[in-house]
């Protein structure tokens, strides 16, 4: 019965292993979803992640799955990076504030919410 069980084991971790690593390695491609959710801490100030109700600024659920940015761009990561760098209207201008690589961390969040 042993003999029978342990293939089975292997091949169910091997698949475990491989999802896992799959699912890091697309989201590597451009940032790290977790890690941006640790940057989001900062945005959570003013924006619901888990609601699109206006806090002091818009809630950010779906946001990717929107058609239009509130200033009537197409939510796109160029466009939502370009809001992210110059804030405006109330929100903070994150330019100098993020890193590159946190700024592509916080959009790959962006993107999962
Ligand atoms: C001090 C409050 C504040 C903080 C902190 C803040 N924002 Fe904002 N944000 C706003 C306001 C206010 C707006 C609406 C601006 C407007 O209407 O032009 C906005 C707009 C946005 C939009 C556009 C949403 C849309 O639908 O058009 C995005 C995306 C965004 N913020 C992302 C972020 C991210 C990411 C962070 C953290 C790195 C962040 N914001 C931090 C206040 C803030």
């Amino acid at each position: 019965m042993m003999k029978m069980i342990a293939p089975v084991g292997i091949a169910a971790a091997l698949l475990a292993a491989n999802l896992l690593f799959g699912f890091q390695k697309d989201d590597a491609a451009k940032g790290d979803a977790a890690k941006g959710k640790e940057t989001f801490e900062q945005c959570s100030v003013c924006h619901n992640a888990d609601s699109t109700e206006k806090k002091m600024g818009p809630g950010l659920k779906g946001l990717f799955k929107h058609e239009k940015l509130t200033n009537g761009k197409p939510v796109n990561e160029a466009n939502v990076r370009a809001i992210i760098n110059a804030g405006g209207n109330g929100m903070p201008a994150y330019e100098s504030i993020l890193s590159d690589e946190e700024k592509n961390d916080v959009i790959a969040y962006l993107k999962t919410l």
